[in-house]
């Protein structure tokens, strides 16, 4: 607890760029936690050298990130917007838990086969260890409840098995978090293969809308939306073509599903597609332009990493302090 309040931790990679499903799926709906969660957002630069990355574009990137979650809305007064690499107690921590993971576990890891397989050139330590740093990072904020996506269950279930067993040898150190449940946003879908989830790493830039496109790519993209071939706008399993433009609209615009089949009664899906780019566009647009002005002020960005990142480190270091003192390390002289 941070202030009377449960505390919220996550983190994202600066790769790739954010996408609409990540936008209306995850973003949007995190404005408000802050009322009732203390809340960690955390750009996980060290979780993103496990694969190579070009330094000046990921530096880049990461700064882009932390912008764009200030235009989103989410006030960095009341959330803690940080670099992970500003905190080095998230490595620390790492370390520790490293001695307390099982080889075993990290070979089950199903996101370790993925991406060894498609880095088979660089397949490093820190790959196969990555799931400890997520431990970690989650660990030393004594986060209750973490927002992820199923691809990520599984690190959770291992942050959770990594804190009872160390509560199991020293006594209640750590907070055993929990997957966050509250409002979700809507799962957004490929615009090319709509039963595949909207991703920021799709080979086709067709299939995914960023949140940074301009307005004739966004349109153009809604444009060549994959549809269906009923030929009418109706909310269903069988249409999920038709059914994912229903979602993003509904999400743009507030109307329900049966508003939005009524709206375009006897209407083609051109008409719709039209409509459903339009309202992407009234939504992105002023977090583009917020996102540039921010971008611009540069003062006040860099007051944000470096309040934030003395927070982060200050709730950090006092998990770290405790459990390097249970292992058994020397305690510092002051
Ligand atoms: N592994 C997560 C991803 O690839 C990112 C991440 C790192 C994370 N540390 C975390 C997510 C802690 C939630 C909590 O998406």
């Amino acid at each position: 607890m941070i202030n009377d309040k449960k505390v919220l931790f996550s983190g994202m990679q600066a790769t790739g760029n954010l996408t609409l499903g990540n936008y209306l799926g995850a973003l949007k709906n995190w404005v408000n936690i802050c009322d009732e969660y203390e809340c960690f957002y955390s750009v996980v630069d060290l979780h993103s050298i496990t694969v190579r990355q070009d330094p000046a574009e990921l530096r880049k990137r990461a700064r882009q990130l932390l912008t764009l979650y200030i235009a989103a809305g989410l006030d960095p007064k009341k959330n803690c917007i940080y670099y992970q690499s500003h905190v080095s107690g998230h490595a620390e921590l790492a370390w520790i838990l490293n001695c307390f993971t099982y080889m075993g576990e990290l070979n089950r890891m199903t996101q370790f086969k993925d991406k060894s397989a498609k880095h088979a050139d660089n397949i490093n330590a820190g790959l196969f260890t990555y799931p400890v740093l997520m431990a970690a990072d989650i660990l030393l904020y004594q986060a209750d409840v973490v927002p992820v996506g199923k691809d990520q269950l599984q690190h959770l279930e291992l942050t959770r098995d990594l804190a009872q067993r160390f509560n199991g040898v020293y006594g209640d150190v750590f907070t055993v978090p929990e997957p966050y449940l509250g409002k979700v946003g809507a799962k957004i879908m490929s615009l090319q293969e709509p039963t595949k989830k909207m991703s920021k790493s799709d080979e086709n830039s067709n299939a995914s809308v960023y949140l940074m496109d301009d307005t004739d790519t966004i349109m153009r993209k809604f444009k060549r939306a994959v549809t269906d071939s009923e030929g009418c706008v109706r909310y269903s399993e069988e249409q999920p073509g038709i059914r994912n433009l229903i979602d993003i609209y509904s999400a743009c615009t507030g109307k329900t599903p049966q508003d939005i089949e009524k709206e375009f009664e006897g209407r083609g899906y051109g008409d719709f597609k039209m409509a459903v780019g339009e309202s992407v566009v009234a939504v992105l647009k002023p977090l583009q332009e917020r996102f540039e002005e921010l971008s611009k002020d540069k003062a006040y960005i860099d007051e944000v990493i470096k309040e934030n990142g003395e927070k982060a480190n200050y709730y950090a270091t006092k998990t770290l302090r405790k459990v390097q003192k249970k292992v058994g390390f020397p305690e510092r002289i002051r």
